[in-house]
C-alpha cells in the first residue's frame, strides 16, 4: 500500500471559495439604560427628572420613561422588554396599584430581570416586607427618604445589578452558541466543509456575543479571516472571507494586507498548538497528527470578546479537525486497500481492465438518478470495485477460455460471488455491508432466475440491482475472450428488452432516460482499453 501522506488529504476544494456578505457594516452600541417612572403625582416624574439629569452615571446613559397610573405602566411595559429599573409609586388608582404592577412584571411577564423600586408616600399601606419577600422587590424606599444623592446610588446599584443579570444571562446564552457551533463542526464530513464552516461559524460567535453583551462598547468593524493549510509543503490557504477571499488557493506569502508579524508566525516552526490574541487579530495554530500544519487568522477591530468563549470554540475547532483528519486518513486507508484488491482482480481478468472503473463510475451514475443518499452512493461507487472479487479463486483457464464455457465451468464461475463476508471485516460496517451485497448479488435477476441465491424483485439489496445493470451493460459493449463488443444501442436495446425480467424496471427506466451519460461515461474511461 502507498505512504499515506497529508497532501492526499481531501483538500480538493480550491475552487470553492465561500464568502460572509451576510456580515453587515455595524453601528454603535447605545449604551442607554431604560428608567421607568411611574408615580400618580406630576411633581414626583419633575424632581426626578431634575435629580437624575444632574448625574453622571460615567460610562452609560439614562432614558427616561413616564408612567403615571397602574395602567399606563403596564402599557409601556409591554412595549419595553429592555426596561432596566423601575422606580414605582404603591398608591395610585388604588392602594395597591403598585403591587399590581409588580406581579404584572414578575408573575405576567416573567420579567425577573428589572429592578424595582418601591417608593411610597405612605409606608403604612404598603407592608415592607411582605412585599419584598413575596414579590422580589428589589429595593424599598420612602419618597422621603429618596434624596438626589440617596437616588443617585440606589440607580446606579440597581443598574449594576441588571447589567450582571444579563451578563450572566448572555454567558449562558454564548455558551449555548459555542456549543451548538462546535456541534455543526462535527457534522461536516469532509475537510472541505470544515474549514469553511469554521470562519463562518467564528464569526457568527465574535458578532454575536459582542452584540449580546451590553458590556463592549463597539462591534466588531470588519471581521475577515481565513484558513490555511499545508499541501504539499506550501502553506496555502484555504478557506476565506472578506478581503481575503481573494487569496483563496494561492500561498499564504502572497497575502499583502496582513501584519508581518503574522506571516512571520505561520512561517515560523512550530511544535506546539498556539492560540494568539492581540487588539486586532486571532491567530491559532494547530499541529495535526499527520504533522499537517492549520491555522485559523481572524482579523476585527475593537472585538471585546469574550476570551473564554472563544476558547472553548477553538478547543473544539481542533479537537473537530483532528477528528476529520483521522477520519479522512482512514477513508483513504479503505480505499486504497479497496483499490489494491481491485487490482488483484483486473490483472487475473485480463480482458477487463477499464472494466472495474467504469462499472463503479456507472453504478454511481444509476443510484444518483434513483435518488439514494450521497454517503450510499459514495459507498456504492467504492465497494463496485469488489463486484468481482470472488473471482480471484477461478483458474486462469476458465476466465480466459475463448470459447463458450461447459455448464461445470459455468458452475465454477458462479462461485466467484459466494465470497465471504469476513473478506470486508476491514471496511467501516455500512461500507462492508454494501460491499459484500454488490459482491454476492450483482448476478441475481429481476425474476428470480440468477445466481447464486435466486432473489427476486425488491428482495435482491438495491446496489446489487444497480450493479447488475451497470456490469453487464459494460460487459456487452467491451470485448471478452468469448465475444466480440455489441454497439452502445444494441446494448441498450438489451438492457430494455430485459426491463422487469433480469433487470430492475425503475432503475432501467432512469438508465434509458439518461443514456447520453452513460455514453460519456463509456467515452471517458474507454482509452486503453
Ligand atoms: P463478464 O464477461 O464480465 O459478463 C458479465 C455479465 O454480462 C454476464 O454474467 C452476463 O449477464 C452479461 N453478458 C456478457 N456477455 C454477454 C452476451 O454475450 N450476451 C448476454 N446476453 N449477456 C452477456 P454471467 O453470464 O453470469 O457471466 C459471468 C462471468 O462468467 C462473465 O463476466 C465471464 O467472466 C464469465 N463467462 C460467462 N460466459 C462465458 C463464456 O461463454 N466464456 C468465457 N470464457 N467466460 C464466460
Ligand atoms: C467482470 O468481469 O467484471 C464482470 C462479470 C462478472 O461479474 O463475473
Ligand atoms: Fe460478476
Amino acid at each position: 500500500m502507498a505512504y499515506l501522506k497529508a497532501e492526499d488529504l481531501d483538500v480538493s476544494f480550491l475552487d470553492d471559495p465561500i464568502s460572509s456578505d451576510s456580515f453587515r457594516e455595524n453601528k454603535k452600541i447605545e449604551l442607554n439604560y431604560k428608567v421607568l417612572i411611574v408615580d400618580d403625582e406630576k411633581d414626583v416624574h419633575t424632581i426626578t427628572d431634575m435629580a437624575l439629569d444632574g448625574l453622571d452615571f460615567g460610562n452609560f446613559g439614562l432614558e427616561l420613561l413616564h408612567a403615571y397610573s397602574e395602567r399606563e405602566a403596564k402599557r409601556i411595559l409591554l412595549q419595553h422588554d429592555d426596561i432596566a429599573v423601575i422606580l414605582l409609586d404603591v398608591v395610585m388608582e388604588t392602594e395597591r396599584s403598585g403591587i399590581e404592577v409588580v406581579s404584572f412584571i414578575r408573575d405576567e411577564l416573567k420579567n425577573y430581570d428589572i429592578q424595582i423600586i418601591l417608593r411610597t408616600g405612605q409606608p403604612g399601606v404598603a407592608p415592607e416586607e411582605e412585599i419584598i419577600r413575596n414579590y422580589e422587590i428589589n429595593d424599598y424606599k420612602t419618597k422621603t427618604e429618596l434624596t438626589v444623592e440617596k437616588l443617585y446610588t440606589t440607580i446606579f446599584s440597581a443598574i449594576r445589578n441588571y447589567r450582571n443579570i444579563l451578563a450572566i444571562k448572555n454567558q449562558k446564552v454564548g455558551l449555548e452558541m459555542v456549543l451548538n457551533a462546535s456541534k455543526s463542526l462535527f457534522k461536516y464530513r469532509s475537510l472541505q466543509d470544515f474549514l469553511n464552516g469554521i470562519l463562518v461559524q467564528f464569526n457568527t460567535l465574535i458578532t454575536n456575543t459582542t452584540h449580546s453583551m451590553l458590556i463592549n462598547e463597539d462591534y466588531p468593524k470588519e471581521k475577515n479571516g481565513f484558513v490555511i493549510a499545508d499541501k504539499g509543503n506550501r502553506l496555502i490557504v484555504f478557506a476565506a472571507t472578506g478581503e481575503y477571499e481573494k487569496y483563496i488557493g494561492k500561498e499564504v506569502n502572497t497575502i499583502s494586507d496582513i501584519d508581518s508579524e503574522v506571516l512571520e508566525l505561520i512561517n515560523r516552526h512550530h511544535e506546539e498548538d498556539f492560540v494568539k490574541f492581540t487588539d486586532e487579530y486571532l491567530l491559532a495554530y494547530h499541529k495535526g497528527i499527520m504533522n499537517n500544519r492549520n491555522y485559523f487568522y481572524i482579523h476585527y477591530n475593537n472585538a471585546d470578546f469574550n476570551l473564554d468563549l472563544v476558547n472553548v470554540f477553538l478547543t473544539n475547532v481542533l479537537t473537530a479537525l483532528d477528528n476529520l483528519v483521522a477520519n479522512n486518513i482512514h477513508m483513504l486507508n479503505q480505499k486504497n486497500l479497496i483499490f489494491a484488491l481491485g487490482e488483484i482482480v483486473e490483472k487475473r481478468d485480463l480482458n477487463t481492465s477499464k472494466h472495474t472503473k467504469r462499472v463503479s463510475k456507472i453504478a454511481a451514475e444509476i443510484a444518483k438518478w434513483a435518488k439514494l443518499p450521497d454517503e450510499m452512493i459514495k459507498s456504492i461507487e467504492l465497494s463496485t470495485s469488489l463486484h468481482d472479487i470472488g473471482k480471484i479463486a477461478v483458474s486462469d483457464s476458465i476466465l480466459n477460455k475463448k470459447g463458450k464455457l461447459t455448464p461445470e465451468e459455468f458452475e465454477i464461475i458462479k462461485k466467484h460471488t459466494e465470497i465471504n463476508f469476513e473478506l470486508f471485516s476491514v471496511l467501516d460496517q455500512e461500507l462492508r455491508a454494501i460491499a459484500y451485497n454488490i459482491s454476492r448479488h450483482h448476478h441475481e435477476k429481476w425474476n428470480g432466475q440468477g445466481y447464486p441465491d435466486g432473489l427476486k424483485g425488491e428482495e435482491i439489496p438495491i446496489e446489487a440491482r444497480i450493479v447488475a445493470i451497470a456490469d453487464v451493460f459494460d460487459a456487452l459493449t467491451h470485448k471478452r475472450p468469448y465475444k466480440e463488443p455489441w454497439s452502445f444501442e444494441d446494448a441498450m436495446d438489451y438492457l430494455e428488452q430485459q426491463k422487469g425480467i433480469q433487470f430492475d424496471p425503475t432503475l432501467i427506466d432512469h438508465v434509458i432516460e439518461n443514456k447520453d451519460k452513460i455514453r460519456a461515461i463509456l467515452l471517458r474511461y474507454n482509452e486503453g482499453d
